[in-house]
């Protein structure tokens, strides 16, 4: 069974997007990891960025998106997810059958919404129906683990049902954050909902290893105000060694440029990033956890 790893903070614009493809890039390159990323936004920016547009319209007419998965899934719970998944994408040299998405749909929040109503409609409590909602999200989205050596869920701002399912299934949860004042709050937040149940107080107690999130440090300039920020999370969370620096490589490779690419081609600069995120993923994150799974 592979990894489920979820890219998530509440906080918009800080790199969730540009990690899950960096991630999803990087190890399709190296040929070692078979990645599937899961886009659960409905701003759908990391099956664009995969698919280049026209073959995520083609899953959008085809209903091969998210929400298509969801909504059929929902009542046939031995549906596979397979014909949903969008095989070979990325315009990244790569192996056949490594990098596969699950493309977004702006439909998403409306399936999620109906479903709400539908219980509510049954007579079930707010509360009640929506732990119903996460909990079945969440045995969805863990079958995704038995095709893949990696999955990413890409989580918009915020907490959707499917962001909050994808919280609680990841094995380890990568949380983007810039070095400023306002992060460390967003931090405290999401690590008080990915620990469910526990107050800031309580998650802080246990030690950093033992936490299910770390933090990713993007938008790294290196100045003294950034480092003071760093500073502050990294005292209190768990935090990568790797920073992701500002770099145009990184914004560039956002577009998608239509013909396999070398990852030095790709990312320009930044490509040395990317191989040391992806290593510090492999190292600190799927061998720790391939050996608990295994022990
Ligand atoms: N390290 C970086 N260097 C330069 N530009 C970056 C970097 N990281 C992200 N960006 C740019 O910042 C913008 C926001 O990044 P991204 O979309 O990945 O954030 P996000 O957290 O996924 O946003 P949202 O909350 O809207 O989903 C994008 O235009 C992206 O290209
Ligand atoms: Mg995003």
């Amino acid at each position: 069974m592979g990894i489920l790893l979820t890219v998530a903070n509440r906080k918009g614009g800080v790199g969730k997007s540009t990690i899950t493809t960096m991630l999803a890039h990087g190890f399709a390159a190296t040929g070692e990891q078979r990645v599937l990323v899961v886009d659960l936004d409905t701003q759908c920016n990391s099956s664009i960025i995969l698919t280049g547009g026209e073959k995520w319209d083609w899953a959008r007419r085809e209903q091969k998106t998210i929400a298509d998965f969801v909504n059929e899934r929902y009542d046939r719970p031995r549906l596979r997810p397979d014909e949903f998944i969008l095989h070979d994408v990325g315009d990244i040299e790569a192996p056949v059958g490594q990098l596969s998405v699950l493309s977004g749909s702006l439909d998403l929040e409306d399936v999620e919404n109906e479903l709400l109503h539908n219980r509510a409609r049954a007579g079930q409590d707010l509360h009640a129906a929506e732990q119903g909602i996460i909990s079945r999200f969440g045995t969805m989205l863990e079958d995704f683990a038995d095709a893949f050596d990696v999955v990413i869920f890409d989580c918009p701002p915020g907490l959707s049902f499917s962001a909050r399912a994808a919280l609680r299934i990841a094995h380890k949860v990568i949380v983007p954050f810039r070095p400023d004042f306002v992060s460390s709050y967003a931090i405290d937040r999401i690590s008080t909902v990915i620990e469910e149940g526990n107050d800031l107080h309580t998650v802080l107690s246990v030690p950093k290893e033992k936490r299910r999130y770390i933090g990713l440090v993007n938008f790294w300039r290196d100045g003294n105000f950034q480092r003071l920020h760093y500073g502050n999370v990294a005292a209190a969370h768990p935090v990568m060694r790797t920073a992701i620096p500002q770099d145009d490589g990184i914004a560039e490779a956002f577009e998608y440029r239509g013909e396999p690419l070398s990852l030095d081609e790709k990312y320009g600069s930044a490509a040395s990033v990317v191989r040391a995120l992806c290593g510090e993923t492999v190292d600190s994150i799927i061998t720790r956890y391939e050996r608990e799974a295994a022990a």
